[in-house]
């Protein structure tokens, strides 16, 4: 019994969140490890009341890209999608009310690439970001007010079309799923000191890291 149930937790949801410290940046996230395909997304807190704004780690293997639903579901959530286009990674915002590549995505957040977290090497591509304004109290993100919100995951290992382009249509994903994450852990008192780390803020519509 105890057997079956592990096999299927690990099944249904790739693996649970667990901190995990990026070398080359030292920032430590509550971070989801999908061994099977290489993706990854993690997140940093500040130990104080949440805000809006957090820092997250993404990537995966190879030239496909990853995405991240900041409420859990794909319709009608925000959405973050990120690619490698050569040495660097390629992102934006997306949302969408129906299945089908989401349309970018404008409003006050914005993305902020911390450099030394931003990075192709060669088995994985690994980005990472301060998102300002990034948690939302329209329903379309997880609030400041969770300790275990759902997010959602997503990948294809195929390249974008346009892979230079940031708002480039995306092939629907070959795995994706939602999962719980216990933003306890996620939480660093050296988070303030992280977010000085972040370049200076760049529009919703993506930019070359
Ligand atoms: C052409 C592009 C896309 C298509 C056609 C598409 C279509 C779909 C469909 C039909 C589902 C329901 C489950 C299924 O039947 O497979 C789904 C689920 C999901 N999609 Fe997409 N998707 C696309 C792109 C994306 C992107 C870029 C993200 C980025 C975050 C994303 C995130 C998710 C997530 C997290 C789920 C699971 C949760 C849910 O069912 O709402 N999708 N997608
Ligand atoms: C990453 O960059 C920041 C800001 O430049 C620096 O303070 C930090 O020490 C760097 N991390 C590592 C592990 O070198
Ligand atoms: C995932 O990979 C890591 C590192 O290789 C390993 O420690 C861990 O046991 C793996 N987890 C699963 C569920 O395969
Ligand atoms: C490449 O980066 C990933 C993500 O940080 C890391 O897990 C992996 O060990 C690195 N690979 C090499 C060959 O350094």
């Amino acid at each position: 019994m105890k057997f079956s149930s592990l096999f299927f937790a690990g099944l249904a949801a790739a693996q649970t969140p667990a901190p995990y410290t990026d070398v080359k940046s030292g920032i430590t996230f509550n971070t989801l490890v999908d061994n099977a395909s290489g993706y990854f997304f993690g997140l940093a807190l500040p130990v104080e009341t949440t805000g809006t704004d957090f820092i997250a780690t993404i990537g995966g293997k190879g030239t496909g890209w990853s995405g991240v639903s900041l409420g859990g579901a794909m319709l009608n959530k925000l959405l973050i999608v990120a690619w490698p286009n050569s040495q660097t990674i390629v992102s934006s915002f997306r949302k969408t009310a129906k299945y089908g590549s989401p349309a970018v995505a404008t409003g006050t957040f914005t993305l902020s690439p911390i450099a030394n977290g931003t990075y192709v090497n060669s088995t994985h591509w690994t980005y990472t970001f301060l998102c300002s304004n990034c948690i939302q109290t329209d329903g379309t993100t997880f609030t400041a007010n969770d300790d275990l919100p759902s997010l959602g995951w997503a990948l294809n290992s195929a390249a974008p079309s346009q892979k230079t382009n940031a708002a480039s249509a995306v092939a629907k994903h070959t795995t994706e799923g939602t999962y719980q994450i216990d933003l306890t852990k996620a939480r660093s008192a050296n988070f303030n000191t992280w977010k000085t780390w972040a370049a200076p803020k760049l529009s919703a519509v993506a930019f070359d890291a």
